[in-house]
């Protein structure tokens, strides 16, 4: 019995680039698929999964638009290789909140007009939800300093940096932390 080819593409006439084969947990649901060796995980998100809260600015790690949560830490999707994500967790902004239940930074950056195009807002959802896990964010400083890997040209930052602060005093109260 002759055996299956495996699957590939071809790059340039004559070379074929073999497939290879990826699995993961994408916002809770097991995901198996065939990928190209190169295929940046920003691009198999959109592309493959149709996934496009995940945004696309720069592609070169600067702009922070495609962030994401990889095995519970915010990464820059456009710098990593899908093949790289294999066995891991990856949450999109997709998995945060629904219409009719904002998660609730997405509740703080609406009440403090913290977008407006909303083009960077889901990688500032990562960035966001993973420094409240990880830092104390007690004084504007800290926060602006984790919102600097984030580019946004509409708001000027402010609202967002109230959003920011409006959820770290939300979880200080809900763990029992004095500020
Ligand atoms: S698109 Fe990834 S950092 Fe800009
Ligand atoms: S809201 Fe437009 S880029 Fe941030």
């Amino acid at each position: 019995m002759n055996k299956p080819a495996t699957p590939s593409v071809q790059d340039s006439p004559g070379q074929e680039i073999p497939l290879e084969s990826v699995w993961m947990i994408v916002n809770g649901q097991v995901v198996q698929e065939q990928v190209e060796p190169r295929l940046l995980l920003s691009d198999f998100l959109r592309h493959q999964l149709g996934l496009t809260g995940t945004h696309v600015g720069c592609e070169h790690g600067v702009c922070g638009a495609c962030t994401i949560m990889v095995d519970g830490d915010s990464v820059r999707s456009c710098l990593m290789l899908t093949v790289r994500a294999h066995g891991m967790q990856i949450s999109t902004v997709e998995s945060m909140g629904r219409i009719d239940a904002l998660h609730p930074l997405q509740e703080a950056l609406r009440e403090h007009h913290g977008l407006q195009c909303g083009f960077c807002t889901p990688g500032i959802l990562a960035t966001c939800v993973d420094a409240l896990q990880k830092y104390p964010l007690r004084t504007e400083a800290e926060i602006r300093a984790v919102l600097s890997g984030n580019l946004c040209r509409c708001t000027g930052y402010q609202g967002i940096v109230e959003a920011l602060q409006a959820c770290v005093a939300l979880r200080d109260c809900s763990t029992g932390v004095k500020p």
